[in-house]
């Protein structure tokens, strides 16, 4: 089945095999796309990846996470991302932008000296920051931050948007009960902490039109006390396909989870596709179509998590830096992915780009 075509949200996919959205740190400092970014894409288009997730893109300059990320935030991206959206759809290939908010997931030094913000002031172990909280203002500047780089999307010539809700990020921070203690329109009880993610797709929707695809990374569990449980999530999905959600992909953890999102030292099938019980759990109460990412690196799990219906569509990251060209390689009967979970790929701080330092050992 991985290789069978599959269409969703007005939109057809050669096969069912997703590129999860994967930094880079190939922009520009300012964020520009550049031509170490476009060679990357190409290569992931070339070597059969049926969709394609961009690394996390900023939407306002409050919620830079990272340095050398993909920005979005003002009219003069456009052009360049025109220029990376093309080059992938004369291979064959399909591109969705992902859209980030870093929330106090952030660092001052990316934001000119100024304290991250968040839904409120909780202490981050992991950074060692208490984020300030958002003003009711700033809220609704940073929705309508989410509609305009949507729309900056569409222009760009995206085959649509991925909101990035997982991994202790903006949203992910307003959904969990454990990031946001406000008592106002945006928390208190579920239905309150889920209105900042309600108004974005809103915005954008108003922003695209009805059949632009809007699809979500989010979090079955945060990994965390008193946070999110898939329980509570899948509630949260339950919501977003019924505002119209396009597809929802299934992940897990924040910052101070430690590495639940990514985990390491894969060595055999039972420790890999880490989310698939969460991904099944979605799959029994939602009729949208659920992509599975985190740790699946044999094909024939890939196939038996399709079959078995856990899953619509496969989704990695690591295995991509690794082996842009894995599609391929498993239509040519490859078993296995190289990528061995040690996350050298995550140190990109020291390195001048994310890449695999251990392909030539
Ligand atoms: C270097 C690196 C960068 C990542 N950047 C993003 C990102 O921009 N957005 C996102 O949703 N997840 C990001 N992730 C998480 C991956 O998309 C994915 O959820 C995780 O690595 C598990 O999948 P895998 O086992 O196939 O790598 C990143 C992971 C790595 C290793």
């Amino acid at each position: 089945m991985l290789f069978e075509p599959f269409s969703f949200a007005k939109f057809d996919v050669k096969n069912r095999i997703v590129r999860s959205a994967t930094y880079e740190k190939r922009a520009d400092v300012d964020g520009f796309v550049t031509g170490s970014l476009m060679e990357f894409y190409e290569d992931l288009a070339r070597g059969g990846t049926g969709l394609i997730i961009t690394g996390n893109a900023l939407v306002h300059v409050s919620g830079r996470s990272v340095p050398q990320m993909i920005c979005i935030h003002n009219d003069h991206y456009i052009d360049k991302l025109r220029d990376l959206t093309e080059a992938v759809h004369r291979l064959d290939g399909k591109i969705i932008i992902q859209l980030v908010h870093g929330g106090r997931q952030c660092f001052p030094a990316l934001l000119g000296g100024e304290n991250p913000v968040a839904p409120s002031a909780v202490y981050d172990p992991s950074t060692k920051i208490t984020p300030r909280e958002l003003s009711n203002e700033e809220i609704w500047e940073i929705i309508e931050a989410f509609g305009d780089a949507a729309r900056r999307a569409l222009y760009a010539g995206f085959d649509g948007v991925q909101l990035h809700g997982a991994h202790g990020y903006l949203i992910n921070e307003f959904l969990s009960p454990h990031t946001n203690k406000r008592n106002d329109y945006w928390g208190g009880d579920e239905e309150r902490r889920f209105h900042f993610l309600e108004e974005i797709y809103k915005d954008i929707r108003k922003e695209v039109g009805d059949s632009y695809p809007i699809m979500i990374k989010m979090n079955a569990d945060d990994f965390i006390e008193g946070g999110l449980k898939a329980v509570d999530s899948v509630r949260t999905a339950r919501r977003l396909e019924h505002l119209g959600i396009s597809a929802i992909e299934v992940s897990g953890g924040m910052y101070e989870s430690g590495s639940k999102t990514a985990q390491v030292n894969i060595m055999n099938t039972e420790q890999e596709a880490y989310f698939r019980g969460a991904a099944r759990l979605f799959k029994g109460e939602l009729g949208v179509p659920v992509i599975l990412v985190g740790g699946i690196r044999s094909q024939s799990l890939a196939e038996d998590i399709l079959m078995k219906g856990d899953a619509d569509l496969i989704s990695l990251a690591r295995p991509l830096i690794r082996e842009p060209d894995l599609p391929l390689k498993f239509l040519n009967g490859k078993e296995k992915a190289d990528c061995i979970s040690c996350n050298s790929c995550m140190r990109f701080m020291k390195l001048d780009m994310v890449k695999c330092t251990q392909v030539n050992k």
